[in-house]
């Protein structure tokens, strides 16, 4: 009788690119965010302007939300909450990030998280009715396979029914324009961005293994899923 093959495991990403994802986010670069993203990268160089995020944002964040990977908290900020005064909770493994996130949405007096998004959470489980997972996959090592692991962790966080949401930049599967291509080969030698091997189908496969019902749309060079 043939021998049933072992599970394979994901590789274990080494510490140093992991930490290489989230390096750039000094106090220094974090000044510069807003107007480097959302003025220049994303409405020119992926074709995916902050409204359309926002809007995803507007669509299924609730009361009750968990945001990872928040650099400037910009999104949110700028997002409709369906109650005055959430229940948020922001995760990073930066503390700069987690620092100018908190600040900004001070009004909403957020918790805040400091964990790798790729290892266990260490968050409570069905805590949330929502979580945001915004330009984060594309900064962590591996391939959208590997990366799938968050996925897990965000169906144990979140409440039965609830939703997650986001964006990434896939390698391929989407149509990069030349100044695309040229800041992802930068971007990826540096270590800042890691979506080289990152497929379109990948992603929806690693959606497709968590959760029972997903969507993807491609704007430009950006992959927007929400899954629940
Ligand atoms: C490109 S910013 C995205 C900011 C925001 N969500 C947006 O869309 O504008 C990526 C954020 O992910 C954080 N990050 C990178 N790797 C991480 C990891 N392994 N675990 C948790 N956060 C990470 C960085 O520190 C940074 O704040």
């Amino acid at each position: 009788m043939p021998v049933p093959a072992e599970p394979v495991e994901p590789p274990v990403p080494s510490v140093a690119s992991v930490h290489a994802g989230q390096a750039l986010y000094t106090r220094s670069f974090l000044r510069a965010y807003d107007t480097l993203v959302y003025r220049v990268n994303s409405p020119l160089t992926w074709r995916c302007p902050k409204g359309r995020l926002v809007a995803l944002y507007d669509r299924h964040v609730s009361g009750r939300h968990l945001d990872i990977g928040v650099a400037t908290g910009v999104l949110l900020d700028e997002c409709r909450f369906p109650v005055p005064v959430p229940d948020l909770t922001l995760m990073d493994l930066n503390p700069h990030s987690l620092a100018a996130a908190s600040h900004r949405l001070r009004r909403y007096a957020p918790r805040v998280h400091q964990a790798d998004v790729l290892r266990p959470w260490g968050v409570p489980g069905g805590l949330v009715d929502s979580i945001g997972m915004f330009h984060l996959l594309h900064c962590l090592p591996g391939t959208l396979r590997d990366k799938g692991v968050v996925f897990e962790h965000a169906r144990q966080a979140l409440r039965p029914g609830g939703t997650l949401f986001g964006a990434t930049i896939p390698g391929t599967g989407v149509r990069h324009n030349r100044s695309a291509r040229w800041q992802l080969a930068l971007a990826n030698r540096r270590g800042i961005m890691s979506n080289r091997r990152d497929r379109l189908e990948d992603l929806d496969a690693a959606l497709a293994e968590v959760f029972t019902d997903h969507e993807i749309t491609v704007v430009g060079s950006v992959a927007l899923f929400r899954a629940r």
